[in-house]
């Protein structure tokens, strides 16, 4: 199973950054669902704003759509990576999902981690939950994660025994989707988008 965790911050040596290589170890240590896992930090991919051309084949978006969207097609779960600012989603990570769709999300389970450097983290889970599957199909599981205090952060952190509790569920949930997406029920070409 492969999983891709995506840091959605633009901040260079941010603390979601340090979170997803945090759980990149974790997930090799102590994983077994996993046979690969890679990371996706928006302070190393630029990813431009959603514009009109997005739609047509622009060579703008061409590495873009070829270089990042193309290959979640073959991932199996997702860890998304939200900070809190100014108690929201940021935009950057918003703007990604404009970019995605069920072809390469929808059916695959993803587990929200939300960070924060105080004591917030809950807005962007609830944000997340509202309506980014929408149109992906993305599958968030119940459980989640906030890290708080993210300066902090290490392996001893309180929460990490958590995350590897979630991560193992992730895991199990990424096999058990793996039918459903092959049962051939799946209509995105008469119904492309959520209601
Ligand atoms: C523009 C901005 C707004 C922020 N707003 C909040 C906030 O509303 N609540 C909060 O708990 N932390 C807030 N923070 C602090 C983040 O929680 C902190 O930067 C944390 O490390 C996660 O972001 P990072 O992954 O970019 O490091 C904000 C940070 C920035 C840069």
């Amino acid at each position: 199973m492969k999983l891709k965790i995506i840091a959605g911050s633009n901040r260079a040596n941010s603390n979601s950054r340090k979170i997803a290589d945090a759980i990149q170890e974790r997930c090799n240590a102590n994983i077994d669902a996993f046979d690969s896992v890679n990371t996706l930090d928006f302070a190393e991919v630029d990813i431009p704003h959603w514009d009109e051309e997005f739609w047509t084949k622009s060579e703008k978006w061409a590495p873009i759509k070829q270089d990042v969207i193309a290959p979640m097609k073959d991932d199996d779960a997702f860890v998304i990576i939200t900070p809190e600012y100014s108690g929201m989603v940021p935009g950057i990570l918003k703007n990604f999902f404009l970019l995605c769709s069920a072809k390469e999300m929808g059916h695959k389970p993803a587990l929200i981690v939300s960070v924060s450097t105080g004591t917030g983290g809950s807005y962007p889970v609830a944000e997340l939950r509202m309506s980014s599957y929408k149109n992906t199909r993305l599958c968030y599981i119940p459980d989640h994660i906030i890290v708080r205090d993210a300066d902090n952060f290490s392996n001893e952190h309180p929460v990490s025994e958590r995350l590897d509790y979630s991560l193992t569920l992730l895991g199990e949930y990424a096999k058990g989707l793996k039918p459903i997406r092959e049962s051939g029920l799946i209509n995105t070409k008469d119904f492309p988008y959520g209601l």
